[in-house]
C-alpha cells in the first residue's frame, strides 16, 4: 500500500542553494500539512550562518506572513537571543515542520496551533535536512521537544537533557525549551522559564567562539 505521506524526499531539489530549496519547497506535497495552510514556511536568515535554531512548525502569524518566528513567539525568542547576546540577523532560523498545523475555533476566525504527528515530522525531515546541507552550521539550537526529537530521536527528553552540549554529526547541539512554553508558563513560574532559555542560549552561544 502507498505511504499516506509521501513525505517531502521527491520534492527536494540536488541543491545546497537555500533560494532554490525554499523555491522548491513552496510546491511541497509530502504531507497533507500544506492543503489548509496559507503557504510553507521555510528557514530564513544568513545562509553561512554558524547558528541555526530549528523551532516546531510555523504559526498562525508566520502561517500569514511566510517567515519563520515573526508571531508572539518569535517575539520571545528575539529578546532571549538579545540577552544571550546572539545576533538573529547572524543565524539561520527554521522549522521541523513547514507548515502550519491547526484546528479553527467553534466561534470566530481564530487558528489555534495544533501539534505535529511524528509522521509529519518525518514527512517534512528531508527539507530540515537539506537546510542543514546547505547552511553547514557549526552550532544547532534546538527549540523544544518537536525539534529536539527530529534530530536527536524520539527518546529525547527536554526536561533531563536541556543545556548539554550535544554532537550532531560534525555540529553541536543544545536542546531548551521551546519559547511558546515560556509564554504559557503559570505567571510565577515565566521568569525563571525565560531565564533558563537565555541560559541555554547562552551555553549554545559560547560553543562559537
Ligand atoms: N513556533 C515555532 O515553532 N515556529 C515558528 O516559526 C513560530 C512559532
Ligand atoms: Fe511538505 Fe513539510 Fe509541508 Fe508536509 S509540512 S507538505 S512535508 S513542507
Amino acid at each position: 500500500m502507498a505511504p499516506k505521506f509521501p513525505g517531502a524526499g521527491t520534492f527536494v531539489p540536488p541543491s545546497t542553494d537555500l533560494s532554490a530549496l525554499a523555491l522548491a519547497a513552496r510546491s511541497c506535497r509530502g504531507c497533507d500539512l500544506w492543503e489548509p495552510a496559507e503557504q510553507t514556511v521555510f528557514g530564513a536568515g544568513t545562509a553561512s550562518a554558524r547558528m541555526m535554531l530549528i523551532g516546531e512548525q510555523p504559526g498562525d502569524q508566520e502561517d500569514r506572513r511566510g517567515q519563520p518566528f515573526v508571531g508572539p513567539a518569535g517575539a520571545l525568542l528575539n529578546r532571549a537571543l538579545d540577552e544571550a547576546d546572539i545576533d538573529r540577523e547572524l543565524t539561520y532560523v527554521t522549522n521541523a515542520v513547514k507548515h502550519f498545523k491547526f484546528v479553527r475555533a467553534d466561534r470566530g476566525p481564530r487558528r489555534i496551533h495544533k501539534k505535529p504527528l511524528r509522521s509529519e515530522v518525518v514527512a517534512c525531515h528531508p527539507w530540515l535536512e537539506a537546510e542543514i546541507r546547505a547552511v553547514d552550521p557549526s552550532v544547532v539550537v534546538l527549540l523544544g521537544a518537536t525539534a529536539a526529537q527530529a534530530m536527536m530521536g524520539t527518546a529525547f527528553r527536554i526536561g533531563t537533557d536541556r543545556g548539554r552540549v550535544l554532537e550532531l554529526g560534525d555540529a553541536k547541539a543544545v536542546a531548551t525549551a521551546h519559547p511558546s512554553a515560556v509564554l504559557r508558563a503559570p505567571d510565577d513560574e515565566r521568569a525563571a522559564a525565560f531565564a533558563a532559555l537565555v541560559d541555554d542560549l547562552r551555553v549554545a552561544a559560547r560553543l562559537l567562539v
